[in-house]
């Protein structure tokens, strides 16, 4: 049975504020391809973020810096093909967006009119300001995100809890605001101390959405490959596995494994 309060058949930045003013928290996950973007879309998650930790999981990389626009708009394509529910919203990749605001809505637009998707993703506050401000002129959604960024992560140095003191709570919190004023539908907020989510989610209109910042965020976001326990490496405190799909997985592959090198597979049933 489904526990969401209203049934939306197609969940638009729209939605997403109305989920907030009738407290239904926002679910959305991570998929970076056609047959896991089926999936996660059958099982209504409300937004699907294809997000740059591609870098990560897809990719092999140890952070998110490398992934670039082609590859972003490759795998957003992929999974725009599966979906007919869910909001899916892209992250702009590093390099694609920092260096003039013209840059950045030209990445924007190319994300948008190669992939089909219907919003972006940006790191940053204020230092961005200029280039939120042009992509949401076009008619772009914005999704804005704060806290830990990782696209910074060799600013910060390492990706501990961030804003744990006063001075960065205080300019987090007038980053949310200035993202609500510019326009951004929404707001990520990445390993964040629960009562300064709890803060800046009761002080903005607009949704938040935690990784990591606890359970006042207005919904909550997970990399789907976590969820699944396909990725076994790390254990941080916010992640809930579902399922330990890497040894599943793991086991089913050595059984085929098996099966060939006893002439097992395929029998006479599983030929022509
Ligand atoms: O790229 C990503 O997966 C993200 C989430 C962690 C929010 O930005």
């Amino acid at each position: 049975m489904s526990t969401a309060k209203k049934e939306y058949k197609r969940i638009t930045v729209k939605s997403l504020v109305d989920m907030k003013q009738h407290g239904e928290k926002i679910s959305m996950l991570t998929a970076y391809d056609y047959s896991m973007a089926k999936i996660v879309d059958a099982a209504k998650v409300d937004v699907i973020l294809v997000g740059d930790s591609a870098s990560n999981v897809m990719a092999g990389h140890e952070t998110t810096l490398p992934i670039t626009l082609d590859q972003m708009i490759y795998h957003a394509s992929s999974v725009i093909r599966a979906v007919h529910r869910a909001l899916v919203v892209v992250d702009l990749p590093f390099g694609s967006y920092q260096s003039d605001p013209k840059e950045a809505l030209r990445s924007a637009i190319r994300i948008m009119k190669e992939s089909g998707a219907h919003a972006v993703k940006l790191e940053g506050g204020a230092e961005i300001k200029e280039s939120v401000k042009r992509i949401l002129a076009a008619g772009i959604p914005v999704m804005g995100h704060l806290g830990l960024t990782p696209q910074s992560i060799y600013k910060f140095g390492t990706y501990t809890v961030r804003a744990k003191e006063e001075e960065e709570a205080e300019q987090l919190m007038e980053d949310a605001k200035l993202l609500e004023k510019l326009g951004c539908f929404g707001l990520v907020l990445e390993k964040i101390p629960a009562e300064l989510t709890k803060k800046v989610s009761e002080s903005l209109t607009i949704p938040t959405i935690g990784i990591g910042g606890g359970k006042y965020a207005d919904g909550q976001v997970l990399v789907v490959h976590d969820l699944l326990g396909m990725t076994h490496e790390f254990n941080p405190r916010f992640l809930r596995r579902y399922m330990n799909l890497y040894e599943e997985m793991g086991k089913a592959i050595s059984n085929y494994v098996d099966d060939v090198k006893q002439l097992d597979f395929p029998n006479d049933d599983e030929q022509y």
